[in-house]
């Protein structure tokens, strides 16, 4: 194949390990500044240049996207994606995983267990808000830090409450989240690799320091990761949308809390540690999956006027609990059920045989009036836009 590494650091450890991977398995593979493409929406199509010429072809790019870079380098992302060329890290995943309120959001629905975690504005809002996750010491972090930096660990309330204070006022945004004490300054760094955790490695941090990260100081060895933190690992990534990720957990004493999902993670660490080829196993992926360029399912399909994309909850119907998938009758209305998604458990296009049970979540694409009318209480049309009133403000 013909894989261009998106990437502002050629002779960083990460990049170069890659592109060797990728040559020495006979690919041709270009390492490309993010910042010198030009994304062309002039013409019929959607193009790409680079350093001021007409991009050539290419099957996958691999993008290594910084920090101080995300709004550019996604929109080149995301204009390969217009250009059908695939990506293992989609642009909506690798901005969704940047800001770490917006990924423990989405995390956060799919029952992926993490550190208690709140987000407030108003000063009044800021003690009850460490009230909620636990109190004093409490973790404070920037939403966009990386590397440790921006992670803070409050050892007061009233500590907690000036930080705030100081950063809130430089008009930075924080999060405030449960101090993990049991994890003692230990975290794990999963590499995902597709739908498999390919290497994992326990950091260790320094002396009383409470950060693991290898840019601060800490220490990594291999480790063996059990059911639990692979499955976590392995999901958090996929909801993300993200095929190649770092997926970082803490050890809570019920199991693996996820803290972060890192789009572009280090290869330099895990593979010491690990001694694991982990870079080839990044390449032979792509090469793998290079047929099958990312497509916005919701966005394509939603082109055929009156269809569309809905998820049904199967909510104690006594037409459908019990009953196989092919006598639900939802065929026969020209529904068609993708995936049923039951606790944390995903079928992919369950069979007609398929017994639905309460509370299942059926992803559908179908009629969008003959779904509506599956999703309970939801007025059936959109209501009129009435007139102002004429007391537009009630006085108090
Ligand atoms: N809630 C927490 N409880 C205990 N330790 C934490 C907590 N959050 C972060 N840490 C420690 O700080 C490190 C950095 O936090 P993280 O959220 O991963 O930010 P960064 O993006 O800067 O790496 C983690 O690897 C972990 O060792
Ligand atoms: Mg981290």
């Amino acid at each position: 194949m013909k894989l261009a590494i998106l990437s502002r650091a050629p002779r960083s450890y990460s990049t170069q390990r890659l592109r060797t991977a990728a040559l020495d398995r006979g690919h041709d593979v270009k390492v490309l500044n993010t910042l010198r493409f030009g994304i062309d929406l002039s013409g019929d199509v959607p193009d790409l240049q680079f350093r001021g010429r007409t991009l050539s072809h290419y099957d996958a790019v691999l993008p290594r996207i910084g920090n101080s870079i995300t709004y550019y380098g996604t929109a080149v992302v995301r204009q390969f994606e217009q250009m059908d060329v695939y990506t293992p890290n989609t642009s909506s995943g690798i901005t969704n995983s940047r800001d770490k309120l917006r990924a423990t959001q989405i995390l956060s629905r799919h029952g992926i267990e993490m550190p208690a975690t709140t987000f407030v504005q108003d000063r009044a809002d800021v003690i009850p808000a460490i009230e909620r996750v636990g109190g004093a010491p409490v973790v404070i972090k920037l939403l966009e830090g990386t590397q440790g930096i921006g992670v803070i660990l409050a050892p007061t309330i009233k500590v907690a409450e000036a930080i705030i204070e100081t950063l809130q006022s430089t008009r930075q945004n924080v999060l405030i989240q449960r101090f993990v004490k049991e994890s003692k300054g230990r975290d794990i760094r999963a590499l995902v690799v597709g739908d498999r955790v390919v290497a994992a490695m326990r950091r260790t941090a320094q002396g009383d320091e409470f950060r693991s990260n290898v840019h601060r100081g800490g220490s990594v060895e291999r480790v063996e990761l059990d059911e639990a933190y692979e499955q976590t690992a392995v999901r958090a990534a996929q909801i993300m949308g993200l095929k190649v990720a770092g997926v970082d957990m803490l050890e809570g004493r019920r199991g693996p809390l996820v803290m972060e999902v890192n789009s572009s993670p280090g290869l330099e660490g895990i593979e010491t540690a690990t001694k694991l080829d982990v870079a080839g196993a990044i390449i032979d992926y792509i090469d793998n999956q290079v047929a099958f360029p990312h497509i916005d399912v919701r966005e394509r399909l939603s082109v055929s006027t009156g269809y569309g994309v809905a998820e049904l909850v199967v909510n104690g119907d006594p037409d459908l609990v019990g009953k196989p998938l092919g006598e639900s009758g939802l065929r026969e209305r020209d529904i068609t059920v993708l995936t049923l998604h039951r606790g944390v458990q995903v079928i992919p296009n369950p069979r007609r045989s398929q017994v639905l049970e309460d509370g299942d979540r059926l992803l559908c694409w179908g009629k969008l009036e003959e779904m509506r009318s599956m999703i309970p209480a939801r007025p059936k049309r959109r209501s009129r836009v009435k007139r102002l009133p004429k007391n537009p403000i009630h006085e108090d």
